[in-house]
């Protein structure tokens, strides 16, 4: 369990206990509370904004003290702070490889493709690899699964778990299934540090896009559809930050049409969803066989790509 330092002992100048009890009601930790923004405090808590900002700041203040973070890093420190992350094994060999060695906590990792192309299977083997000890490419962590189409299915992830020998694995990842936006942000902001103190290591997003184009439709909505999908995203980095942890979300493709050729298929959402990865991926089925391809990248190179197979034990090289 990571450090959880109550809220309630909080001082900052002219917070009165009333509303730290406020507080308190949306967020449970310190820790939690310094990766808030002033605005979104207000608005969760329902307090106002000066209030907001004084205990956001307080809370940034202590919550460094107690981890023993640091504001401000030489570019050797910092050097060391980023090759000391861990890496997860998609348990495929070929597409360890492809990523560099494995899934690097911190990092937001994009899988795109079209239906069928075995994004949400490589989704249930993470959350089963990530259970593995880092002896054999996991975290020794848990996941937290959030599945916006309905199809997580705990009988993948036991037959995957029988194949890499990890016992029980569905006592190691949280599933959350919201019906709309609004409910997945609630558990996004309101769950997921209590869930994340309990060594979750993983955060999947089975798909990014699925809830917000149900909800926001037509032209007129793209503007707000693409400021939630950011606000969404945002958490969750700061999640992976805070918590060490790996985000594996998956993407639908849209057919984008090129002058006088056939169509390409490009990944959904906008450059809200480019920017917010640090690696894009893209699965497609090519007969038998599966490839996916690195599309952007700041360290892998583009257009490089591997192949592997899905079977009833999961993803398992070519
Ligand atoms: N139990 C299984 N045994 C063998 N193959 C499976 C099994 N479950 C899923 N698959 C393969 O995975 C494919 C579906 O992958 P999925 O991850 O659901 O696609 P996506 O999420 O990209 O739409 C199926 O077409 C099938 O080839
Ligand atoms: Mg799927």
């Amino acid at each position: 369990m990571a450090d959880c330092t109550p809220v309630r002992e909080l001082k900052a100048p002219g917070v009165g206990k009333l509303t730290l009890d406020r507080v308190a009601e949306v967020v449970e930790c310190v820790e939690d509370l310094a990766l808030f923004n002033p605005e979104e405090l207000s608005e969760r808590a329902g307090i106002e904004p000066e209030k907001a900002a004084a205990i956001v700041r307080a809370a940034r203040r202590l919550a460094r003290e107690k981890l023993g973070l640091k504001r401000v890093y030489s570019g050797a420190e910092y050097a060391r702070v980023l090759e000391g992350r861990d890496v997860l094994t998609t348990g495929v060999g070929a597409l360890d490889e492809l990523l560099g060695g494995g899934l690097r906590t911190w990092d937001v990792y994009e899988f795109a493709g079209e239906f069928g192309t075995g994004k949400t299977q490589l989704c249930h083997q993470l959350a089963v690899t990530v259970q593995l000890p880092p002896s054999r490419g996991g975290l020794s962590g848990k996941a937290v699964y959030i599945d916006t189409e309905g199809t997580f299915s705990p009988q993948r992830v036991e037959a995957m778990a029988e194949r890499f020998g990890v016992e029980r694995p569905l006592d190691g990842v949280y599933v959350i299934r919201p019906l709309n936006v609004d409910e997945l942000e609630e558990a996004v902001i309101e769950d997921l540090p209590a869930l994340m103190r309990d060594n979750v290591r993983l955060i999947v997003v089975d798909s990014i896009i699925a809830l917000y184009r149900a909800e926001f439709k037509g032209r007129e909505m793209l503007a707000a559809r693409q400021q939630r999908i950011n606000y969404l995203l945002d958490w969750l980095k700061r999640y992976a930050r805070r918590y060490g942890s790996v985000v594996a979300m998956t993407n639908q493709v849209l057919s984008q049409p090129v002058p006088w050729g056939v169509s390409i298929k490009v990944p959904a959402g906008g450059n809200i969803i480019a920017h917010a990865s640090t690696h894009r991926l893209i699965i497609r089925r090519a007969g038998d066989a599966w490839v996916m391809e690195v599309l952007d990248s700041p360290i892998l190179a583009r257009g490089s790509s591997a192949k592997f197979a899905v079977t009833g034990r999961g993803l398992e090289d070519a």
